[in-house]
């Protein structure tokens, strides 16, 4: 994590410099005192560059006064846009040791918000990178905010660095390769979360045979990679008798090969992130314990590798849910919803949970449907489905609400079990919200379908290319928002 600190307004004495400049505002504070002390070398720079403010534009001077190497007047367009700022600003300075950001023109919370955006993009995942040159790596090693109201500004932050250590969680989870992270040390990964005050409970093979968990077995016995569960369980409300907990339920397949069905060589490699539904919950349930949030709440994910091998289950094979419902398993890639099946179920009957919310990469198909842009909402509760939708909005990470119903429930007959496990390419991501909704109990419910916006292919504002930790930053605006206090 970027170490990031908030002073008082002064022009710094060495380091890179960046001023945000609102659309049309004149310069005032700090970039004000700058162009003082430049004998109005900024005025007549911005003038000759055409520097308006607006969104996107960028201005570059080298060593323009004092100890400052380097300085970039940004374009704000603006305050509401600060946290998109406080990322696109990073590639900028991230080869400077130190930098100032003014944020004279935003409020606190604007301030902590650019804050966040820059430590949200200064995210790197070099783990495995032995041979970079020290030159080629981010110098960058503190972002001082000045700000009119510092402390006010360093509160507002507060809870904002608590929800980007969640996201880097969720990142450096999804990121990792298969042969590292399988469902064992996923496991043990969540296990260090204890410290952080979480309830951490692990859950084997024979413990998920006893519960019944013939659906998850399944999947899990074509791999020499045991399964787990994990239950991940914050108490936060300080109620003597807790709430109802609210409870998050993620895929974790550490790898998804197909199985038997097996998937084309072609971009399989793809697959080791087909546990982002399971990175995201854990790294909401970081994020919740590590501001403390007032809230009662249960993560579980479901951790399995999806093989074939001798032992691979087949295609044809029925399996008996925990539920008691049985599932023919026509396509052993469709592995994702034979996962949660048996994890919602258990969420039920052990938690009672106010409702349930759970992550999935679970379809090829909603990324035909939504791009990159959505992910997919399906859910049998129109108040979740309005909190969810505006939660998204909020943190740009929107969800598009997807339809679910009787005629689509009907592609999953089966001929001879209760279900089956596909039903054919029409609707494809729709016939699997189905799938899952046959074991909610029509309790409140929503399914995000995350294929599509669980990694990115090139950077945005606040997030690098790689892993985006999608719905760390949406549920837990949706918890603050709804289920605090
Ligand atoms: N993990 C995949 C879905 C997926 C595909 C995620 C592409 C990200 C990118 C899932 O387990 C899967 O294989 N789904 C099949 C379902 C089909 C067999 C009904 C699919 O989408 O092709
Ligand atoms: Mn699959
Ligand atoms: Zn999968």
């Amino acid at each position: 994590m970027l170490d990031i600190v908030f002073a008082k307004p002064a022009l710094p004495k060495s380091g890179a410099l960046v001023l945000p400049i609102v659309e049309g505002a004149a310069l005032a504070g700090l970039a004000g005192a700058l162009d003082a002390e430049m004998n109005g070398g900024l005025t007549r720079a911005l003038e000759a560059a055409s520097f308006k403010g607006k969104k996107g534009q960028s201005v570059t001077l080298w060593a323009p006064a004092g100890g400052i190497t380097k300085l970039v007047v940004l374009g704000l367009g603006s305050a509401a846009d600060a946290e998109k700022l406080g990322g696109s600003m990073i590639p900028a300075i991230s080869g400077e040791t130190t930098c100032t950001v003014a944020t004279d023109g935003l409020s606190a919370g604007q301030a902590a918000s650019l804050a966040m955006g820059a430590a949200l993009r200064f995210y790197r995942f070099d783990r495995y990178r032995t041979m970079e040159k020290a030159e080629d790596k981010p110098k960058l090693t503190k972002l001082t905010v000045a700000s009119v109201d510092a402390a006010a500004a360093k509160a507002a932050f507060a809870p904002m660095k608590a929800v980007a250590e969640g996201v880097f969680i969720a990142r450096d989870l999804v990121s990792e390769p298969a042969n590292v992270l399988n469902p064992v040390e996923f496991a043990e990964r969540c296990r260090e979360l204890e410290k952080l005050g979480l309830g951490i409970e692990i859950l084997g093979p024979k413990d998920m045979k006893k519960l019944g968990f013939g659906a998850l077995l399944g999947v899990a016995q074509g791999s020499i990679n045991e399964p787990r569960m994990v239950v991940m369980r914050w108490n936060g409300s300080g109620k003597k008798k807790a709430d109802k907990p609210v409870c998050f339920i993620g895929k974790g397949v550490t790898f998804d090969t197909g199985g038997i069905s097996i998937k084309p060589a072609g971009g399989m490699e793809d697959m080791k992130w087909d546990m982002a539904g399971a990175g995201t919950v854990t790294g909401l349930m970081a994020a919740l314990a590590g501001r403390k949030a007032k809230v009662d709440a249960v993560g579980i994910i479901g951790l399995v590798e999806n093989m074939p091998g001798d032992n691979a289950q087949r295609p044809g094979d029925v399996v008996t849910s925990a539920s008691g419902q049985t599932i023919e398993v026509i396509n052993t890639d469709a592995e994702g919803r034979l996962v949660l099946a048996d994890v919602i179920h258990y969420a039920i009957e052990k938690f009672d949970p106010r409702f349930m919310v759970d992550l999935a990469t679970l379809t090829g198909a909603i990324i035909i449907a939504l791009g990159h842009e959505h992910s997919g909402l399906f859910t049998n509760d129109d108040e979740l489905a309005a909190r969810i939708t505006a939660a998204g909005l909020a943190t740009g990470e929107a969800a598009w609400r997807m339809p679910l119903g009787e005629a689509y429930d009907k592609q999953i007959k089966s001929d001879i079990a209760d279900m089956k496990n596909v039903g054919g390419r029409p609707g494809g991501s729709i016939t699997a919200a189905q799938f899952i909704q046959r074991f909610v109990q029509g309790r409140p419910w929503a399914h995000l379908d995350i294929a599509g916006v669980a990694w990115s292919s090139k950077d945005s504002a606040t997030i690098p290319k790689g892993a985006t930790a999608y719905g760390v930053r949406l549920l837990d605006r949706m918890v603050a928002d709804h289920y605090e206090g």
